[in-house]
């Protein structure tokens, strides 16, 4: 598995929870402060053994992983969560990364319905659009979008499946 954007490793441990023994996830994460609670909080949690934080800008982390030759094969499910300004880059690497069957979620993309109007957001609304445009469009993918309005407010993630 691989995930953009760690924060405290909350989804990480989740993701390598549901991971075999010989499971590996792969998490970015830009902040050493965040990637050092992280990795407190997967070791605390008994699945340190199977998550690999790496810290740096993510564009970056995939680049490498991409030229890595040590790297066990495709990804078969990516978690998107980080800047979303750069959701579609993301989506593009997590495509790359992966093989037919891989499901990519993508978390965030309803944003209080900024996607809608920008112009509430205009730092993240136009890259969670542009996001979900290319899911549209891009051949390589079957996608969805689900809303979700909970105490968190409403928002939503996407699903897709690269064919
Ligand atoms: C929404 S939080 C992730 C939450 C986490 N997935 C969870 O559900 O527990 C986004 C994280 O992405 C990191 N981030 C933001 N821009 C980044 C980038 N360009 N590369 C890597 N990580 C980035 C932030 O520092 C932050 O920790």
């Amino acid at each position: 598995m691989l995930e953009i954007g760690t924060l405290a490793g909350f989804s990480a441990i989740w993701m390598a929870q549901g991971l075999p023994d010989d499971g590996r996830l792969v998490t970015c994460e830009y902040l050493p402060k965040h990637a050092e609670i992280a990795r407190a909080n997967v070791d605390m949690a008994g699945i340190g053994h199977k998550v690999d934080i790496r810290i740096g800008p993510a564009l970056e982390t995939l680049a490498a992983l991409a030229e890595d030759p040590t790297r066990d094969g495709p990804f078969d499910f990516v978690f998107i969560d980080a800047d979303k300004e750069n959701d579609s880059n993301y989506l593009d690497w997590a495509i790359r990364l992966g093989r037919p069957g891989t499901v990519i979620v993508m978390d965030n993309v309803i944003w209080e319905g900024a996607i809608l109007d920008p112009s509430m957001d205009e730092v993240n609304a136009p890259g969670i659009v542009g996001a979900l445009e290319m899911m549209g469009k891009d051949p390589r993918l079957d996608a969805t979008a689900i809303q979700t309005v909970g105490s968190k407010g409403w928002d939503g993630f996407a699903v897709a499946r690269v064919v």
